[in-house]
């Protein structure tokens, strides 16, 4: 669970004009920002950005809500997942409250990460005194201070080395961190024996696996650390921890195959690259580095298995592209691998590949597509049109996904719209969210409208109501949610942080005209002012609806109708008039 108090300070910290624009560029308009609605299909902008309260609120499709909806809403995250992006962002960690039955576990997880890292002291510690990995990793052109940087080790030759730093070896820790393995006759040794070890450090800065090396020949070339507790292979990435800050700064990850790889390219300058850890690039590592950067460039090796590997990334990537963001591919001459490129050419050559050489996603992919085919017969482009169909459907960014079927339609020689009747297309004019379940919901009107607005606009307010206080009819029970919920926390509430809270639940519709309300105030709006002649007015109203109760049973039944108490109130009613 994450604390209510730290959204609020998240909500507090973050600009919603920064969140929005890093997707969607906007315009100042008056107080408020504006744009075309990234979430429906419209030609003028009645998308807007509120600064000042931090929300946005689209006119046209009702699409509305915090810095954290927006990343939600846009990149397709979670609530948990979009709150650890943001607080990132600006370098907040976020809390997490405790349910009793966790409790447990990160304490289990701590100890974890200290075998691991003994285990990783040991091995560097090992690599120290034995001359023959040494010259193994000199003669693989990797210098002292970067095998330092990324804890590079070796793990000697013998069963039990292990025993040496672990006294209670062999201890239950060491199995679950997958240091140490059962043989089938009940023997437990080490995992890795006469390896060079490269560390896996995981988001925290903590060891949380292993890759092996073998120094001469032997199978397999590389041992990895098996799925623990702490390391799920599909979600690391070799390298991320050290290359973060230069991911950021370019504005770009590079992503490779292999430990090697990584550790020249760094070694030579090239900062920003990380591996998969012999496994294909999944979806989770995509979202990841596109969570950081805008471009997210993949090298594989020349060969046959790194265009294979490409290609898996390619379709892991399709359902995950965003507008604005780019993904390319590099392709090195089949002799080559990065490591042995960068060593052999340099940083600038290098780099001067990727500038130049590599693919956008839609080069690549229209590239491989036709290569497949005899694009010269009608057979061949009926096969292109069928080999496109699942990979252009998996596509959820709508500007790429219409692009490519533009330029695929244009290579099969077919009309744009044909291709989409063909593929079952919807046309791009039908908004996602449908403009009739705007009536469907149900807001207060008149005077509670605007005491909401008001409420929502300066949630302060809500302490200048007085003690008991109630209203009633239609949404009422969102002012009332608005109010109590500022009693139920000790700290005050803001504006986003209120619809952040309220968002999807029956109160959401309420406080969506709300804040359709505000975004039409003017500049210099009174909102206590507005707040205090509505208190007043509905003040009024209940007094008048209270002596029409009044006259109503008197016709009736006459004065002896009231008890002595209905009778005082009835006469100060009538004199505060
Ligand atoms: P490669 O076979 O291309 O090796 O495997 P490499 O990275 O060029 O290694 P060097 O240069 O010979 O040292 C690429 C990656 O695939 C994974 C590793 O992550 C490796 O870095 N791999 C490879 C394994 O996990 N196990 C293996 O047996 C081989
Ligand atoms: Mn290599």
């Amino acid at each position: 669970m994450i604390p209510q108090s730290f959204i609020q300070e998240l909500l507090n910290r973050l600009d919603i004009v920064d969140v929005v624009e890093r997707y969607v560029p906007l315009k100042k308009a008056g107080a408020n920002y504006v744009a075309c609605c990234p979430f429906h299909n419209e030609k003028s902008p009645s998308f807007s950005v509120s600064p000042t309260k931090q929300f946005y609120h689209c006119f046209g499709c009702g699409a509305h809500g915090t810095a954290v909806g927006f990343v939600m809403e846009h990149v397709g995250m979670g609530f948990v997942e979009a709150v650890e992006d943001l607080a990132k962002s600006i370098g907040l960690e976020v809390p997490r409250e405790e349910r009793a039955d966790t409790a447990q576990r990160p304490k289990a997880a701590s100890d974890l990460f200290e075998v691991m890292q003994a285990a990783t002291r040991y091995y560097i510690d090992q690599l120290k005194q034995t001359p023959r990995a040494v010259e193994y990793l000199k003669r693989r052109g990797m210098s002292g201070e970067i095998a330092k940087r990324f804890g590079v080790g070796y793990a000697p030759d013998g069963w039990q080395n292990l025993a040496a730093v672990f006294p209670d070896y062999p201890n239950k820790s060491l199995a679950e961190v997958g240091l140490i393995i059962e043989s089938d006759g009940g023997k437990k040794y080490d995992r890795f024996r006469d390896r060079i070890m490269f560390p896996i450090i995981g988001g925290r800065g903590q060891v949380i696996g292993f890759g092996g090396r073998v120094l001469d020949k032997g199978e397999p070339k590389y041992l990895n650390s098996p799925e623990t507790p702490l390391f799920e292979k599909g979600r690391e990435l070799y390298g991320l921890f050290q290359a973060q800050k230069a991911i950021r700064a370019e504005g770009m990850a590079l992503v490779v195959e292999g430990y090697m790889d990584v550790v020249a390219l760094a070694q030579h300058g090239v900062e920003y690259a990380v591996a998969t850890l012999g496994t294909a690039t999944t979806p989770y590592h995509i979202q990841k580095l596109l969570r950081m950067t805008d471009q997210v460039v993949f090298c594989f090796d020349g060969d046959a298995a790194g265009r294979r590997a490409a290609w898996r990334a390619l379709e892991n990537a399709l359902p995950h592209l965003q507008d604005g963001k780019q993904l390319r591919f590099l392709f090195l001459p089949p002799e080559h691998d990065p490591d042995s490129y960068v060593r052999e050419h340099g940083k600038e050559a290098f780099e001067h590949l990727l500038g130049d050489e590599s693919l956008p996603l839609s080069g690549y992919l229209l590239r491989e597509l036709s290569s497949q085919v005899d694009m010269a017969t009608q057979e061949g482009r009926s096969a292109l049109l069928e080999h496109a169909k699942p990979l252009l459907l998996a596509i959820a960014a709508p500007t790429t996904a219409l692009l490519l079927r533009k330029e695929v339609a244009a290579l099969a020689g077919i009309a744009q719209s044909e291709l989409e009747a063909l593929y079952g297309v919807k046309s791009l004019g039908a908004p996602k969210r449908p403009a009739q379940q705007k009536a469907a919901r149900k807001a207060p009107s008149g005077g509670l409208r605007a005491l909401l607005r008001c409420l929502l606009s300066k949630p302060e307010l809500a302490l200048e109501l007085p003690e008991s206080w109630e209203v009633d009819g239609e949404g009422a029970d969102a002012i009332m949610a608005l109010v109590a919920c500022q009693g139920e926390h000790d700290f005050q509430m803001g504006t986003a942080a209120l619809i952040q809270y309220f968002q999807g639940t029956p109160h959401e519709a309420a406080l969506t005209s709300a804040e359709a309300d505000i975004l039409n105030w003017g500049e210099g709006f009174d909102v206590e002012a507005e707040f205090h002649g509505v208190l007043e007015k509905l003040r009024q109203d209940a007094r008048k609806q209270q002596l029409n109760d009044f006259h109503a049973r008197m016709q009736q039944t006459g004065p002896v109708g009231l008890t002595d108490a209905e009778r005082r109130l009835y006469l100060q009613l009538l004199q505060r008039g």
